[in-house]
Formats: structure tokens, C-alpha cells, sequence
């Protein structure tokens, strides 16, 4: 008799315990999601890359760079392989777009773009950044 009612006593726990458990488990994994969101990640949007592109589509940057091949300036794929796209290369590459520059890539100079603005300087960077 006493053990006659164990069992279902038994069953009965282990559904009650069961979606608990689960449940435990997911509530876990979103938590895990939140976090890994909340570290501050570098957002490169594909429209961003795409405005880059027209901009320095439009700028004389191609008299002096292309893609895939060193011309007077470094290729882009180069400049993509040695730095990684990240906020503190947009802002890097941006200011030396708009200032000029030498000595990073040999002692020809990069002429200075003082109409472009910083914002538009760094989707150009992100559109450059991406061809890695
Ligand atoms: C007169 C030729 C010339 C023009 C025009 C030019 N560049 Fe450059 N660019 C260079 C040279 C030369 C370098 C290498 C400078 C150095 O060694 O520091 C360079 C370097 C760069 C770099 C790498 C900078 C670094 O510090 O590593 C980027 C990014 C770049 N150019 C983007 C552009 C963009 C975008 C434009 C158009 C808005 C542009 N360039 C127009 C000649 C030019």
C-alpha cells in the first residue's frame, strides 16, 4: 500500500521539477545573450560600407589608391590587413583622410581632405576596413 503510493508521489515530482529545469536552463542562456550583447561590439552596418563606397567613389582617393594593387598609396587590402576594424582605427584612419599624412606606408605624402567631414571620413575608413 505504502509503496503503491510512492511511485505516482514520484512521477508527480519529477513533472513538477522537470519544466523547472528547463526553464532554469533557458532563463540561463538569455542571460548569457544579454551580456555578451552589453560588451560594447564595433557596429558596421552594410549600408554604412556602401556609403563609404560611393563617398570615396566621388573623393580623388582612386588617383592615388586602388583596391588590390600598391599605386603611389598603399593598396586597400592592405590597409585592411594591418588594421582591424575597430572604433579607434575609424577614428585613426578618419583624422589622417582629413589631415594627410606620410611615414606610416613610405615618405610619399597623402594630401590632406579638409571638405570632408569626420563622419563621412569614417564610413569611408569602415567601407576600406571591410575589403579584408
Ligand atoms: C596624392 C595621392 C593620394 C590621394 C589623393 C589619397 N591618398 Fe591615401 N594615401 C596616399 C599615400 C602616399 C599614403 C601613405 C601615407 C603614409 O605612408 O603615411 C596614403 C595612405 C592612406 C591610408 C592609410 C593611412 C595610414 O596611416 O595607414 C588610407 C586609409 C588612405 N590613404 C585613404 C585615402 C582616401 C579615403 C582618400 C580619398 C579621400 C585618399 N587616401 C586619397 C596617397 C593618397
Amino acid at each position: 500500500m505504502k509503496r503503491n503510493l510512492m511511485i505516482p508521489l514520484i512521477v508527480i515530482a519529477i513533472l513538477a521539477w522537470t519544466p523547472a529545469f528547463i526553464f532554469g536552463q533557458t532563463k540561463q542562456k538569455k542571460a548569457t545573450t544579454i551580456v555578451k550583447k552589453a560588451v560594447p561590439k564595433t557596429v558596421v552596418t552594410a549600408a554604412q560600407i556602401e556609403e563609404g563606397k560611393g563617398l570615396l567613389a566621388k573623393s580623388d582617393c582612386m588617383a592615388c589608391h586602388k583596391t588590390d594593387v600598391k599605386l603611389i598609396g598603399p593598396a586597400y587590402s592592405d590597409v585592411a590587413k594591418k588594421y582591424p576594424s575597430n572604433e579607434a582605427n575609424y577614428n585613426l584612419l578618419a583624422s589622417k583622410i582629413i589631415k594627410g599624412g606620410s611615414g606610416v606606408w613610405g615618405q610619399i605624402p597623402m594630401s590632406p581632405h579638409a571638405a570632408i567631414n569626420i563622419a563621412d571620413a569614417k564610413k569611408i575608413v569602415k567601407y576600406i576596413l571591410s575589403l579584408n
